[in-house]
């Protein structure tokens, strides 16, 4: 069942948490650091947290460049999965980033990463290439998505 939870900017006082969770997420996480230059320094990023009673249990970050949005990161905390909370913050980053003129989302994922591709193409993202050594050990794909509408059923699952 999804959960209550709701969506705010990331502030420094959510780094901490931010950073455990991408610790816990990814083979090669960004440091604390790198959130706090982005959200701090970065005109171009737009980075959220999603709250349930304090905590935070995840996160999204974008960079809206010029018309395309490129998703930089998203991560669920592990106790929270499956619970319809990453589809919800990606939910809240297109309805925030709307007014900008946006015509399509991008971003790019680990090939070995099946849950997270598996997610987005339940969003009606596509594969539109690789970009090679990307990663330290592994080429990336480039996923992406025109327009900004989620396919219909997703547009009615509420946040409950
Ligand atoms: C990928 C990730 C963000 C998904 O978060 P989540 O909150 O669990 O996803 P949701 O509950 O919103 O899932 C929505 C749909 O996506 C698909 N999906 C999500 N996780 C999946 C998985 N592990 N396997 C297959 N499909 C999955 C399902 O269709 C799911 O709908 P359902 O639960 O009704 O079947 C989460 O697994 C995560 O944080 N992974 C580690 C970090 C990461 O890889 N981030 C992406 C980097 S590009």
């Amino acid at each position: 069942m999804d959960l209550h939870w709701t969506a705010e900017r990331m502030t420094g006082e959510d780094l901490r948490a931010v950073s455990a969770i991408e610790q816990a997420s990814f083979r090669d996480p960004w440091s604390l650091q790198s959130f706090q230059t982005e959200i701090e320094t970065n005109p171009l990023a737009f980075y959220l947290v999603a709250r349930r009673e304090e905590k935070v249990i995840a996160y999204i970050g974008a960079w809206i460049v010029q018309d395309e949005v490129h998703i930089t990161t998203l991560a669920v905390d592990v106790q929270y999965r499956r619970r319809g909370v990453a589809l919800g913050l990606v939910k809240e980053l297109i309805s925030r980033v709307a007014s900008s003129g946006a015509c399509c989302l991008t971003l790019e994922v680990r090939p070995s990463n099946t849950a997270a591709r598996r997610f987005y193409e339940k969003l009606g993202f596509v594969v539109l290439g690789r970009r090679k050594f990307y990663y330290a050990d592994e080429d990336a794909l480039i996923m992406t998505k025109n327009g900004l509408r989620l396919p219909e059923d997703l547009e009615e699952r509420k946040k409950r």
